[in-house]
């Protein structure tokens, strides 16, 4: 490694570190299918893990609260990752996307969503980590609430 990569690397890191919010820009995709098969594939393993935690939620299945508090740790590292997938130019709607235009017409307040979302979902794995299933009800509701607030503004 030269002492160009390094610093390259160097300054790389850093510029995450201070940036590390829940839309990081600087993904690169090759091209705008990627992007939409990143999002899909991250949006599908998040609620994977949201709706594990909605079965104990719901009395579907024995609440356990060591596999909640892993669920919810794993929900609310995932709930960071879709959003570079809609940061692409190009990244437009088409024939295998759900997403509609007006993300892109209504860009801060798509952001601030996802800002808003990664938040709940931090505090549910917060509330998750010794909590009560009295405790963490109200808190998974209210991380609910986002995806279906999103969904209706944005999502076919
Ligand atoms: C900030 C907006 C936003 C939030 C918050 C959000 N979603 Fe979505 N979601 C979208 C959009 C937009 C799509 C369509 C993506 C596409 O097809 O390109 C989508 C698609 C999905 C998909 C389909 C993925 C696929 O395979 O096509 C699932 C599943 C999903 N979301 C689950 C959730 C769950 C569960 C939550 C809450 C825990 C949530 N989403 C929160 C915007 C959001």
């Amino acid at each position: 490694m030269n002492k160009l990569t390094i610093t390259a690397v160097t300054t790389a890191l850093l510029s995450f570190g201070i940036a590390g919010n829940a839309m990081a820009d600087k993904h690169a995709f090759n091209d705008a299918e990627s992007a939409v098969e990143y999002r899909q594939n991250a949006l599908s393993i998040m609620r994977d893990n949201f709706a594990a935690m909605g079965d104990m939620v719901k009395g579907d299945v024995a609440f356990d609260a060591a596999i909640f508090q892993q669920r919810a740790e794993d929900f609310a590292r995932l709930s960071h990752i879709p959003w570079a997938g809609f940061s692409v130019d190009g990244a437009m709607p088409g024939d295998n996307t759900d997403a509609l235009p007006e993300i892109w017409d209504n860009w801060d307040d798509f952001k601030q969503r996802t800002v808003d979302f990664t938040a709940d979902a931090e505090k549910l794995a917060e509330v998750a980590a010794g909590g009560s299933l009295d405790d963490i009800k109200p808190v998974f509701m209210a991380a609910a609430k986002n995806c279906k607030g999103c969904h209706d503004n944005y999502k076919d």
